[in-house]
């Protein structure tokens, strides 16, 4: 059963992990529109895992008898100056969620909600995860200077070929 104070925090995850899918898609889409084919499939794959991930706790409050609320997600920026600055606000925003994550595990220890506690180590696993590809692709970008159309393009077919992890489906 869920304190109404691990309730409440896990449905602020909720919005969270929803708002962290719409900023993918809308990276994704501004890639669309700047001929990055590659990058652009590489976010929207990335918008559908935040999904799901916004899912997965969704389930869980309910399942462990709380409301899990459909979330009142804002509007993500829309447009980026290039595609690193993209990827550091990306970037950003990950390091954001691992934060909240890491609040939401603290809050859990407090409440001594185990339950919650061993569910969110998953998120603890793939923020990891999330900030290591998020940091990998970056330094690419640098090692190749955002205005290089040459390096542009690299880049591009290097995340075409990055595939969604399978550890990332929700289980
Ligand atoms: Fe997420
Ligand atoms: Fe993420």
């Amino acid at each position: 059963m869920l304190t109404k104070k691990v309730e409440t925090a896990l449905n602020k995850q909720v919005e969270m992990e929803g708002y962290a899918s719409n900023y993918y898609l809308s990276a994704a889409s501004w890639c669309d529109s700047k001929g990055l084919a590659g990058c652009a499939g590489f976010l929207y794959g990335h918008a559908d895992e935040e999904r799901m991930h916004m899912m997965k706790l969704f389930t869980y409050i309910n399942d462990a008898g709380g409301h899990a609320l459909a979330p009142n997600i804002k509007q993500p920026p829309l447009k980026f100056k290039n595609l690193k600055e993209l990827f550091e606000s990306v970037l950003e925003h990950e390091l954001a969620v691992t934060k909240s994550i890491n609040n939401l595990v603290d809050l859990c220890m407090g409440e001594k909600d185990h339950s919650s506690y061993n569910f969110l180590q998953w998120y603890v696993a793939e923020q990891h995860e999330e900030e290591k590809l998020f940091r990998t692709i970056l330094d690419k970008i640098n090692l190749l200077g955002p205005d290089d159309s040459r390096g542009l393009y690299w880049i591009d077919r290097e995340l075409a070929g990055i595939q969604p992890e399978s550890g990332s489906e929700p289980k």
